[in-house]
């Protein structure tokens, strides 16, 4: 039997405990609290594990404040953990050393990587610099990935003059010059204009396939992920929820449909609802159907009452994320 290579990213236990103190109110409180200030603890990351292997491309999903960029910033050293391992690569992000900084990349969608007041080719020179990056090499990948990007008109416009999509672009060139086999990217499209968003995630698609990068990807936008992972991670309030296929997470959520309703005066009062009502709200009715359900229920609703308005919506992320954590946990 052929060895099987070790997973290229080992999470074992991970925790990450943020301690944030609480200011009373008012001047008085301001002096008492220079004496006893009191402080809450939370897990923004408890006991997480999981292992990725080489050329992975993983959905990393959860709600606001699960504890994503949190876990993405262990992986990359940037914090340290409370307690728990992580093994990248063969290293430990914890130890910062020169040659993990080689080996990946994290990209934060909401917080600009480049010179500012730079041309975008500059801070490409810059980092060649920075990471000893042979002259042919980097003008190989330079090519490559402004060439797949699209971005080659834009290399000597100042960062800060570039609109959102282009600039995300550019981060991205800069994230993958120096060839990292591992690719951290914290919500990479928010934001971007739904052309942009393609853009990326074919690039991102591409990379992955012609390079073999390990890609962690977070996003709240359920068609990146549809596009990109077939394996996600979910967490909630700190703690894995599932790993796992994406398709059979699908089944536990985005087979359902929203139908929104406005009825132009009322509903009849013996009506009954052919779903479940998720909210109700000044006579506007959203109702949960199951997908295949939906044409039936819309054909039972027009007949029921005079309808002003009705929309038919994708179960969004979050929702199938609430529903997962509501139903196992
Ligand atoms: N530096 C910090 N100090 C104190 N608490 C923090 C700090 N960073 C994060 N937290 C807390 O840890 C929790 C997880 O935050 P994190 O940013 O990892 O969530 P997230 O899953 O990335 O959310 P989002 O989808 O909104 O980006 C939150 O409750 C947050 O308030
Ligand atoms: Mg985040």
């Amino acid at each position: 039997m052929p060895d099987e290579a070790p997973p290229i990213i080992q999470v074992e236990n991970l925790t990450r405990v943020f301690r944030t103190y609480r200011k009373r109110p008012g001047f008085v409180g301001g002096l008492k609290g220079l004496f006893h200030r009191t402080y809450e603890e939370t897990a923004a990351a408890n006991k997480i594990s999981f292992s990725i292997n080489e050329g992975e491309f993983v959905g990393f999903l959860g709600p606001n404040g699960a504890g994503k960029t949190t876990v993405l910033k262990m992986l990359s050293g940037l914090i340290y953990p409370t307690s728990g391992s992580a093994t990248v690569a063969g290293f430990s992000p914890r130890d910062r050393k020169n040659e993990y900084r080689r080996m990946f990349s994290l990209v934060l969608g909401q917080k600009n990587q480049l010179w500012w007041d730079l041309p975008a080719i500059e801070s490409f020179h810059l980092l060649r610099h920075i990471y000893g990056i042979p002259v042919k090499i980097h003008r190989q990948r330079l090519d490559e990935l402004v060439d797949l990007l699209d971005v080659g008109a834009k290399l000597d416009v100042m960062v800060r003059e570039l609109s959102l999509g282009e600039r995300m672009k550019m981060e991205l060139v800069a994230a993958l010059l120096h060839g990292p086999r591992i690719l951290f990217l914290d919500e990479p499209t928010i934001g971007l204009d739904v052309v942009s968003q393609r853009s990326v995630r074919r690039f991102l698609s591409d990379y992955n396939r012609r390079h073999g990068v390990t890609i962690l990807l977070t996003s709240h936008y359920m068609a990146d992920i549809e596009t990109l992972c077939e394996r996600v991670i979910v967490i909630h309030r700190g703690r894995k929820i599932y790993d796992g296929d994406l398709a059979k997470l699908d089944t536990t959520g985005s087979r359902m449909k929203i139908i929104r309703i406005q009825p132009v005066d009322s509903w009849p009062a013996d009506w009954t609802a052919p779903g479940r009502i998720l909210s109700s709200d000044g006579g506007e009715i959203t109702l949960e159907v199951p997908s295949d359900q939906v044409v039936d229920a819309c054909q039972q609703i027009l007949a029921t009452a005079a309808v002003a308005d009705i929309t038919i919506e994708e179960m969004p992320l979050e929702e199938i994320i609430h529903q997962l954590f509501s139903a196992d946990h």
